[in-house]
């Protein structure tokens, strides 16, 4: 059984990925607060030597601790998320962690949804996309960050490049979409941005069981929604991990 550490484990993320995986993987977690499933480590994560211990003995690193508010000033994500990463990196390579799971975010690339086709589809104007011809959003085109939080979450990738490059540590970011604390939408961008907690299961499972020679790589996580406009086909062939659900089926 491989023995995973999740950072921020008593979270949103956290508490989905700890319910599904549970059973199949020895998990245990580090957090502010203490996760109701599973044995957690109290600490802050921005504090190296607070954290090691956690990371001693572990296969995989799911790295989820930071502030999620899009709308996060500057102070917020210098202390708390790009600090939350760079410290859970650096304890990782220490302690030979293998792979590094790195929770960023849709908003890395959040300023294309202000261009057209994707301005009309997160506002709901269905009538004026072509949906046939829709151009997907894919992981090969440059970041375009729309705030501190997307441009902490651009930080975390690159550092993850760095730790995978520097010291070969297998670093795999994930662009969430939107995970809510009941699987469905709560607006109408979201009947895109949707990731289930079934498909989030099925995406970490994947992530988790990679072959070793995925080094680095960047995937989007969201669901098979019918609007959804990020291509996620690289995922499929690197994780062999295809999306499920459809947010339609809320609709
Ligand atoms: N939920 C989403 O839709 C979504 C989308 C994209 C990315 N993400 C990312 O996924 C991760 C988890 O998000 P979430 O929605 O579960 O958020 P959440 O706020 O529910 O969970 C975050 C957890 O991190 C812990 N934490 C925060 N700062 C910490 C610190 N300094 N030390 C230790 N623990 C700390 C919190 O106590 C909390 O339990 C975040 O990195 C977030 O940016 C989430």
């Amino acid at each position: 059984m491989k023995n995973i550490l999740i950072t921020g484990i008593s979270g949103k993320v956290g508490s989905v990925i700890t319910a599904k995986l549970k059973e199949k993987y020895n998990i245990s977690g580090v957090d502010l607060k203490k996760s109701n499933l599973v044995s957690t480590t109290i600490a802050d994560c921005t504090n190296l030597d607070k954290i090691l211990p956690a990371f001693k003995g572990i296969d995989v690193v799911i790295d989820l601790a930071s502030d999620p508010n899009q709308y996060s000033d500057w102070n917020v994500i210098h202390d708390t998320n790009l600090l939350c990463t760079s410290t859970a990196l650096e304890a990782s390579r220490i302690s030979g962690v293998k792979r590094f799971i790195f929770a960023s975010s849709n908003h890395a690339t959040g300023m294309y949804e202000f261009d057209s086709p994707y301005k009309e589809i997160v506002e709901g104007e269905y009538s004026k996309i072509n949906k046939d011809n829709l151009p997907l959003i894919n992981t090969e085109m440059p970041i375009r960050p729309d705030g501190p939080y997307g441009i902490g979450k651009a930080f975390g990738e690159a550092s993850g490049r760095y730790y995978s490059d520097k010291y070969d540590i297998s670093v795999i970011c994930l662009r969430i979409g939107t995970l809510n604390s009941e699987s469905a939408p709560t607006n109408i961008r979201q009947f895109a941005t949707l990731l289930t907690h079934n498909d989030l299961g099925r995406l970490i499972t994947a992530c988790v069981e990679a072959p070793k020679e995925i080094r680095f790589g960047i995937y989007y996580g969201v669901s098979n929604n019918k609007w959804k406009f990020w291509d996620t086909s690289n995922s499929s062939k690197d994780l062999n991990y295809q999306p499920e659900d459809d947010a339609e089926l809320f609709r």
